[in-house]
């Protein structure tokens, strides 16, 4: 007997084939021990539905989608940024707050100063604006500590909340997120401590799945990022990079030569750029909330990308300076609207390609036998009204490792 049944459902499988959202209408899915066990027609299944499972849910028509996955977030920090924004209000650029010690700086003071456990405290209400979305995965980055005690202590929190939560956490070491005062004028020696002891620190403790860079001018170069990239693969760690967010630094090409699992922004990258990162199946993730909240006016060559077959996914970038953002759904609407993708690739980069930014393709992501059994189950009658409704969720459950999920 599998654990549970859905009848009655139209399933989108985000599988890539024939129909639009690997469409499978009058579906059923079945699951056991957490993952799915059946996903197809309900016609096509072995028997009768009560033969078959200890409890059966009909859905009368709703959507199932994979569980959302948030591939690029800054989750876990302490403070917020709200003055800072008043201040951008007034004038101030994103880069003059930062060069002025401001910015991401002003997130790291707040990130030293917290605990552990105000660090988890903190984050849980914005982890459970995600989860009451449908969110069953999410990546978490270190990055607001820039010291090998704090860095550490944002992933302990991480790893805390995917303990603490139906959720399973992805951890990511952005130890090379910006340079800590202490450290002004000193860049390569500030590497020489992520890579010489930071890294080794939080990988050999198991707390980095991942490790991340800002390659940018008002953050590290391309030679300090590609030490970082040495580094994490000497620790047998992964590699993705905030890229070409405000200048084409060539992040992507260097990126896509280390087989980087994502490059994230990308509002500057080149046609180079991406023809090397469709080579390498590097996914571009794109963070429109982020391009909405700095107004910045360079859209991201979503054209250009599809045309040189770079698997695009969405995200929220949640984080205080640039992306205060705890709606994936609204991600889905921005990404189609400001960015123009359509709405099946925007639900695709929030699914498939969010799982394939992660390196958990095998597993997550589409609705598949053998695959995890994370689902998102919907009040809507097609799919593109996840991304056409503008603050509006119309979650009608949230499954995760075949368990239903309660609703906090
Ligand atoms: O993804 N680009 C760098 N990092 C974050 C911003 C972090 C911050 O401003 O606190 C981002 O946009
Ligand atoms: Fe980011």
């Amino acid at each position: 007997m599998w654990d549970r049944l859905w009848t009655g459902a139209r399933l989108a499988t985000m599988e890539q084939g024939e129909t639009p959202y690997g469409a499978i209408e009058n579906g059923a899915l079945g699951v056991e021990d957490g993952r799915i066990v059946y996903c197809g027609p309900q016609d096509d299944l072995p028997g009768a539905p009560d033969s078959l499972a200890r409890e059966i849910h009909r859905l009368d028509g709703r959507w199932i989608t994979p569980g959302l996955i948030d591939c690029h977030t800054h989750l876990v920090h302490g403070g917020d940024r709200a003055g800072e924004f008043e201040m951008r209000l007034e004038g101030a650029s994103y880069e003059e707050l930062l060069k002025a010690g401001g910015g991401i700086l002003s997130t790291v003071r707040a990130t030293r100063e917290a605990s552990l456990e105000s660090l988890v405290a903190t984050a849980l209400p914005r982890l459970d604006a995600l989860l009451a979305e449908g969110v069953t995965t999410i990546e978490i980055k270190s990055g607001y500590g820039l010291d090998v005690a704090t860095e550490t202590r944002m992933l302990r929190a991480a790893r805390r909340l995917g303990a603490l939560r139906p959720v399973s956490v992805v951890t990511t070491f952005l130890g090379a997120h910006a340079l800590p005062p202490e450290f002004a004028d000193r860049a390569d020696a500030y590497i020489d401590l992520m890579c010489g002891s930071a890294l080794p620190a939080v990988a050999g403790e198991g707390l980095a799945d991942a490790v991340d860079v800002f390659c940018e001018k008002i953050a590290f170069n391309l030679e300090q990022t590609e030490r970082v990239f040495r580094a994490a693969q000497a620790a047998g760690l992964p590699v993705k990079l905030h890229a070409e967010q405000l200048s084409d630094m060539g992040g992507a090409l260097l990126a896509a030569r280390y087989g980087a699992l994502s490059c994230d922004h990308l509002e500057f990258i080149s046609r180079d750029g991406a023809a090397a990162m469709a080579k390498a199946g590097t996914v571009a993730v794109m963070l429109p909330g982020a391009f909405y909240f700095l107004r910045d006016t360079n859209v991201p060559p979503i054209a250009m990308l599809r045309e040189a077959g770079v698997p695009m996914a969405v995200s929220t970038d949640c984080n205080p300076g640039s992306s205060p953002a705890t709606s994936l759904l609204l991600m889905l609407n921005m990404a189609a609207t400001l960015f123009r993708m359509t709405p099946e690739e925007a639900l695709a980069g929030v699914t498939r390609e969010a799982a394939r930014a992660l390196g958990v393709q095998d597993h997550r992501g589409t609705l598949k036998q053998g695959k995890a059994a994370d689902l998102a189950i919907w009040d809507i009658a097609r799919p593109a009204e996840l991304s056409y409704r503008i603050g509006f969720n119309p979650l009608y459950g949230a499954v995760k490792a075949g368990e239903i999920v309660e609703r906090t």
